[in-house]
């Protein structure tokens, strides 16, 4: 007999099927024991009746301890008072193995140091099961909008002889009798590709040595990051807008469940369309002193400044023409205010901050050479990025789009760490 996944039980009514799964929890009223299974697609109640059963199976299957692995067969029974509408009325019962006592989850609630040392079973609690599918759409709502958008898939390179975003944040690591780093992105790579194919994109995990304890960091993340030749600052602008709605739209419509189970109110996030607003930097500094704050120009935004303007603005909010020095070294200057950079941040609203940095790059040979000079870069380690300043530049950009922090939104959740099957952060690296 085929299984058939819990998600599926309704098309079945009436009719015997194979469950596989596990004891997510049970109780017992009566000659009635109640298991509740799980199956990765859902959750749905099983009824043992005294009658159907030897004595010794029922005595036994009554006592089986949460999160044994199982393979039941049964009659799917219409129940409209279930989660899924349907019940099913167990034939057999078949123990793969029976969990140790004691499964260390319990209702009650943990703290979230004991949950992440158990993260490898906390994922079975059905809100993290519902994150992880949330993330999953996220995923593939991305792959869909670039792909079906013309931009060809090309990752880049995870040991890299060079920085891409700042020398602070390397892992280092041994490469031979060399020093490499973890790509902290793979910008630089997608400028070659691009080059080559027109609008590129990668999509790979990326690392920072963050030493910062911050719901919004950690040290592994994924990052998705489209490239174009050719393109301006505000081709990159409208990009940038109508790939996060695209996220959010698809995620709404194939996530409604996991949403409301995890209460998200998705009224937020259904008025995410076209158009975002967008400032300029001088205009968030502004903004941000008149809040209170004595922000000089030209420094760079932290968690908070960037919690109060996301929360001035009920749709993402795209922040251009950052200062040159708090950006990094490839950043194009604008021709037209040379302090000035051609970039652009958008900070997600309901007070999550950025999701995405971006902006167009230096195509001009000695401009970027003297910038990598100024940044005190191993020029040995940037003459092939170099070469494409010589051999046909033309303007072109792109950003980054951090998958955790954009789950997180959309989800709703306080932290990232929750938005990634195991977050790496400052002082996690288990399990
Ligand atoms: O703004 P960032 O540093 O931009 C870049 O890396 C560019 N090279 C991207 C590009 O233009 N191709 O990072 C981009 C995004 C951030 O907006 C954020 O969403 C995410 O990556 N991000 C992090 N997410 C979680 N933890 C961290 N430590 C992150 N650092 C960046
Ligand atoms: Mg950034």
């Amino acid at each position: 007999m085929k299984a058939t996944r819990i998600q599926d039980l309704k098309r079945h009514t009436g009719e015997e099927v194979e469950i596989r799964g596990w004891l997510y929890n049970r109780r017992s009223s009566g000659g009635i024991h109640f298991l509740i299974l799980r199956d990765g697609t859902g959750i749905v109640q099983c009824i043992l009746d005294r009658s159907r059963f030897s004595e010794e199976e029922f005595e036994s299957h009554g006592k089986l301890p949460v999160e044994s692995s199982v393979i039941v067969r049964g009659q799917v029974k219409e129940e409209k008072r279930a989660p899924g509408g349907v019940e099913v009325a167990l034939s057999s019962v078949k123990v793969l193995s029976e969990a140790d006592l004691n499964y260390p989850i319990q209702k009650k609630a943990h703290n979230v140091d004991f949950l992440l040392d158990h993260r490898h079973l906390w994922i079975r609690s059905p809100a993290q099961a519902a994150l992880l599918k949330i993330r999953a759409t996220v995923i593939k709502a991305i792959e869909d909008f670039l792909d079906e958008e013309g931009y060809i898939r090309v990752d880049a390179p995870i040991l890299t002889p060079a920085a891409c975003e700042g020398t602070t944040t390397l892992f280092e690591v041994k490469y031979f009798d060399q020093q490499a780093f973890l790509s902290q992105s793979g910008q630089l790579y997608n400028e070659a590709t691009a080059m080559a194919l027109g609008k590129v994109y990668c999509f790979g995990p990326t690392f920072r040595a963050e030493k910062s304890k911050t719901r919004r960091h950690l040290t592994e993340f994924w990052m998705v990051e489209p490239e174009m030749a050719f393109a301006t600052l505000d081709e990159i602008m409208d990009v940038c807008e109508r790939f996060v709605s695209c996220i959010v739209q698809t995620t709404l419509k194939e996530r409604s469940q996991e949403l409301s189970l995890l209460k998200r109110d998705v009224t937020k996030l259904e008025a995410i369309h076209p158009p975002f607003a967008s400032i300029s930097y001088t205009e968030a500094v502004e903004l941000l002193n008149k809040h209170g704050y004595s922000i000089q120009w030209g420094s760079d935004f932290g968690g908070d400044e960037e919690t109060l303007l996301s929360r001035q603005f009920s749709k993402p909010v795209m922040i251009h023409h950052y200062p040159a020095r708090c950006k990094a070294f490839y950043m194009k200057p604008d021709p037209a205010d040379p302090k000035t950079t051609l970039s652009v941040d958008m900070l997600a609203p309901e007070g999550y901050g950025e999701i995405i940095g971006g902006g167009q790059r230096e195509d001009d040979y000695d401009a970027l050479k003297k910038r990598i000079q100024q940044e005190k870069l191993p020029p040995e380690a940037f003459e092939w990025y170099l070469d494409l300043r010589k051999y046909g530049s033309a303007p072109h950009g792109g950003f980054g789009l951090g998958v955790e922090r954009t789950v997180a939104w959309i989800a709703g959740i306080e932290h990232v760490r929750e938005a990634i099957p195991f977050p790496r952060t400052l002082y996690r690296l288990y399990p």
